[in-house]
């Protein structure tokens, strides 16, 4: 598995951020780090997004930092320039899947159906995100995708929260699960960085407690 994998398998949650301002990256990237997830999806869902990718990873080198809600190929070039070693996207577009292969940079495209995940494997994709994950059946539709899919392994995100991460991550075709719920868009807006890495290291204690 791509090097950029084994690093989610190891964090476990990729917190899935949405930065208004790129000021408050600094702060949330501390957060994260002294929380035990030195991982961020920034989404590209503000103008934000770039300028923050670049912050984190500037300050933080031992941090991993991606985007998420990549929509254009521009974004992922915009991403990869700022420092992004990860692009998340919402659905399956195979012309952002290919250009992410043809710029080296790893790439975990939403799936929701046996149709997406095909597409994923013909491109020679190991690892898929499974979107939104709670809507579209949660572990119990994963275990059943999986079953043909021998070699696939999930990022399930939407809906995942710390009283359903556990399960998600006690099955062994999960590599990480998604989710806000440590770094919600009120507490980064107010400031609250120390309510974030209090939620931020419950969930660490979670990946732990699960994984060993
Ligand atoms: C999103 O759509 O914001 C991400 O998939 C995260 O979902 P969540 O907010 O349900 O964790």
């Amino acid at each position: 598995m791509n090097a950029i994998f084994e690093r989610f398998k190891k964090t476990g949650i990729i917190p899935v951020v949405v930065l208004d301002d790129a000021k408050d990256a600094e702060a949330l990237a501390n957060a994260l780090c002294r929380g035990g997830l030195p991982c961020a999806e920034v989404t590209f869902r503000t103008a934000a997004a770039a300028e923050s990718i670049r912050i984190m990873h500037e300050k933080f080198p031992e941090m991993l930092v991606g985007a998420g809600t990549v929509l254009t190929t521009e974004q992922i070039d915009q991403a990869i320039e700022c420092g992004a070693e990860f692009i998340v996207s919402p659905g399956f577009d195979p012309e952002l899947v290919k250009h992410c292969i043809e710029r080296g940079i790893a790439v975990t495209p939403g799936t929701q159906s046996p149709t997406d995940m095909e597409q994923a494997i013909k491109f020679g994709l190991d690892v898929v995100k499974f979107f939104p994950a709670e809507p579209s059946g949660g572990l119990k539709m994963i275990k059943a995708v999986a079953a043909p899919f021998t070699n696939l392994q999930f990022m399930p995100t939407g809906g995942i929260n710390a009283s359903n991460v556990r399960e998600y991550l006690s099955n062994d075709r999960i590599v990480a699960c998604g989710g806000s719920w440590m770094v919600k868009s009120d507490l980064i807006r107010e400031g609250r960085f120390d309510e974030i890495e209090k939620l931020v290291s419950e969930a660490a204690q979670i990946v732990r407690e699960v994984r060993g």
